[in-house]
């Protein structure tokens, strides 16, 4: 019998009271009993006892051993729990801790791989005749409870059906139930039906031998490679968070590709029931940008859906509120919230940022005071510093317990532009995912390829790939017609770059597709079947679908309504944007700006209007009224920025309003003001020369072109430069300062 750690997921020994990878008390996986919809796997050797008689019993242990280790892995890649090992029979569930809608289809995978894996073993040992397993596997309704003691129990006649499936089926084969035959038979070729009979079944089973996987099903289900000490350490790491109550802050550090969203899946899939696990995700429905992960985890707990009308939203965060915190402050708990969804005007805008932030770190409280907590961040390298300053928080213990593992994803710029990231204080952890080894590339390509490349092909891309799954995973894409493109026009030939790959998996798409493909790149984070029909208004949901098969996109993992879909990675996403013309980008941004500034999203119509900006100045330079447009919106989010004490955002709006303003020479009152503004934002952040700098020039640009407002601004806070921050500042404050400050301020 194998327990697993309620806490962490990682298999117990034997008798263990705690669980020596995390430390937390080795607990029930299950709270209570409870009926649970599970699939089942028994899979045994082959002739093992022949396997005892030929060999020696030290050399048959051992290959048992090898057996139970190599199916264990195949199993545990695919998120199945090795339950019990019985003589020579490996009984395994899919569906614990959590049931997943595909547990049916990874466990007939799995049945596969662990044939693979043995045919393998007996290969490389040169056994004649070759190792071969047989498998049984059944869905259905399994009681789960613990035994007195405290081992885990799953019973029913599922279990039954399985072993009685397993004992039928003939020498490497995989043979199925009737629930798991229903529940995969659009992914899988089956044979033709066959009636088992068996004990304790008067009619006998009615059973499906599996043929293969069909090639989507294939690549849907890759099963995990490798990162058996990341996986520790983030296991480890959520057990200390939930036994002391101190939050800890792991950062996994990487390239593109390389793997940090995965590893943050396969934990979040792996964690005890008891664990919450809330996603911040870059989401594009409210304006408050900088925030918008942690809206996007409020959104989630507060049960809030996209289309959401206002006093909804506001309902469900009253609720949340009143959920998350004690008595006497859920009114300024739902304030705050109400701030983080742009739902009530502050009257002291400066306090928006740490409003919104001390309300978050409530909730979050509330949440992880007595129950464990996941958060995940992705894309860490692309947050603002408000929000970066959030998630550091996060980590830091405060006054109650804090029962949270923090996961932050991000691309290595994040350590480059902040080199002290994490160390505020509290448990702080980083993980630099590497390459994949080339044994481990190997066996992705293989799984990746679903049996449909051959072992040359998949050496050849591993080799090239440089430990880099995506690079595996696309490449095996592209060789495989089904997913290269509805007319399967796949090349044999291995590019040599991720670039490469990508492009040509998209050249082969059939002309409509690739369109689609291409408009769908312009939005920024995910869309829905509605905002797609503005860049394409003849998209359809079969469309999308199509898309999807073809591994372009996906649906995006929130569950929301309505369905959202995003372009599958990021790297796909920058190729396909790189491969549409200048004159459509510019086209297709100005109608995704016009449609979010008519939704009420001024500051993400802005960052819309600047890339179609750079569209339009490559296009023709001396044109400029687009650039002019993106400037003034993006002047317009700055200041709102400002306003709200969102200093690093305003200064980044500032600075690209400048950018795309032209040569200096021609500059005038608007950039005048965007000066005074970003001038401002430095003196709130304490720099003063940079401060100083934007200011005095403000000054020059107001004065030559009469702009009160830019005057006003910029010497009120250049006084107060001087006056406070200079050694000699009273001596050298110009009297100008304090007069003209006065004048400008009777003329506005
Ligand atoms: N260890 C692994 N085993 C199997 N597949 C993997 C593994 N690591 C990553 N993959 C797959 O490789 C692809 C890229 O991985 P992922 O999206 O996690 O990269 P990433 O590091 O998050 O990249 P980005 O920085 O662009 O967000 C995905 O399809 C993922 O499922
Ligand atoms: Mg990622």
């Amino acid at each position: 019998m194998v327990r697993a750690c309620s806490v962490c997921g990682l298999p117990l020994p034997e008798g263990a009271r705690f669980c020596p990878n995390c430390g937390a008390a080795a607990g029930p996986l299950v709270e209570t009993e409870e009926r649970k919809m599970v699939t089942v796997l028994f899979t045994d050797l082959v002739d093992s006892t022949g396997l005892a008689q030929r060999f020696d019993a030290e050399r048959a242990r051992d290959l048992l051993g090898r057996f139970f280790d190599a199916a264990s892995e195949e199993l545990i890649a695919l998120r199945g729990r090795p339950e019990k090992f019985i003589g020579d029979a490996v009984m395994a569930v899919f569906g614990l801790p959590h049931v997943h809608e595909d547990d049916a289809l990874r466990a007939v995978r799995a049945g596969l791989a662990i044939r693979e894996r043995v045919r393998r073993l007996g290969e490389s040992l040169g056994m004649v005749p070759p190792l071969e397993v047989r498998t049984g596997i059944e869905t259905g309704e399994a009681a789960v409870g613990r035994s007195p003691t405290g081992q885990l129990l799953v019973t029913g006649p599922v279990v039954n059906t399985a072993a009685r499936l397993q004992a039928a089926a003939q020498v490497g084969q995989v043979l199925v139930g009737q629930t798991t035959y229903l529940l995969t038979k659009a992914s899988v070729a089956y044979g033709r039906p066959r009636r088992v009979r068996a004990k304790g079944f008067d009619v006998g089973l009615e059973a499906y031998g599996v043929e293969d996987l069909t090639p989507r099903s294939a690549r849907r289900t890759i099963p995990f490679v490798g990162r058996a000490g990341e996986q520790a350490i983030l296991g480890q790491s959520l057990g200390v968070a939930s036994t002391t109550g101190r939050p800890v802050l792991v950062t996994v550090a990487g390239e593109a590709g390389i793997g940090k969203s995965r590893l943050a899946d396969e934990l979040a899939a792996g964690v005890s029931a008891a664990v919450l696990i809330l996603r911040g995700q870059a989401q594009a429905h409210t304006d408050t940008a900088t925030f918008s992960p942690a809206a996007a985890i409020v959104g989630d707990v507060a049960g809030i859906r996209a289309r959401d009308d206002p006093e909804v939203i506001r309902g469900r965060l009253r609720e949340l509120a009143e959920r998350t915190s004690g008595d006497g402050a859920a009114a300024r708990l739902t304030q705050r919230l109400l701030l983080l969804f742009g739902l009530t005007e502050s009257r002291d805008e400066t306090a928006f940022v740490p409003e919104v932030q001390a309300g978050f770190i409530s909730v979050i409280d509330g949440l992880a005071r007595d129950h464990p907590v996941l958060l995940i961040f992705e894309d860490v390298h692309t947050l603002k510093a408000p929000m970066l300053d959030l998630i550091e928080r996060l980590g830091v213990h405060g006054q109650g317990p804090r029962r949270a593992l923090i996961v932050a994803l991000a691309r290595g710029e994040l350590l480059e532009d902040r080199p002290a990231w994490g160390a505020v204080g509290g448990n702080s952890v980083l993980i630099r995912l590497e390459a994949l080894s080339r044994d481990e590339s190997v066996q992705l390509a293989r799984h990746a390829g679903g049996g449909r490349i051959d072992e040359l092909e998949a050496t050849e891309i591993a080799e090239r790939a440089g430990g880099n799954p995506f690079f595996i995973i696309e490449t095996t894409g592209m060789l495989m017609p089904a997913v290269a493109g509805a007319d399967g026009r796949g090349t044999r030939t291995v590019p040599p770059t991720v670039q490469a790959v990508v492009s040509a998996r998209i050249d082969a798409l059939p002309p409509r597709l690739r369109d689609l493909a291409r408009h769908a790149s312009v939005f920024k984070y995910a869309f829905d079947l509605s905002e797609l029909t503005v860049v394409d208004p003849g998209a359809t949901a079969e469309e999308l679908a199509q898309l999807e098969d073809c591994e372009v996109v996906v649906r995006d993992p929130q569950p929301g309504d309505p369905q959202r879909w995003r372009l599958r990675h990021s790297t796909l996403k920058d190729v396909v944007y790189a491969s549409l013309p200048k004159r459509e980008r510019l086209r297709l941004h100005e109608l995704v700006a016009g449609y979010l500034q008519a939704a009420g999203h001024p500051s993400l119509a802005a960052d819309h209007l600047e890339l179609a900006a750079f569209a339009a100045i490559d296009l023709d330079p001396n044109d400029r009224s687009v650039p002019d447009r993106a400037a003034d919106a993006l002047l317009v989010a700055g200041d709102r920025a400002r306003r709200r004490m969102e200093s690093r955002t305003a200064i980044d709006r500032y600075e690209r309003s400048l950018a795309l303003a032209g040569a200096e020479e021609r500059w005038q009152v608007r950039e005048a003001r965007v000066l005074a503004g970003k001038g401002e934002s430095h003196y709130w952040l304490g720099e003063y020369s940079a401060a100083t700098l934007a200011l005095t020039r403000a000054v020059e640009l107001g004065e030559k072109h009469d702009d009160a407002f830019a005057l006003a601004l910029a010497l009120r806070f250049l006084g107060d430069v001087a006056i406070n921050f200079e050694a000699d500042g009273f001596v050298r404050v110009d009297p100008r300062i304090t007069l003209e400050v006065s004048l400008v301020l009777l003329k506005l």
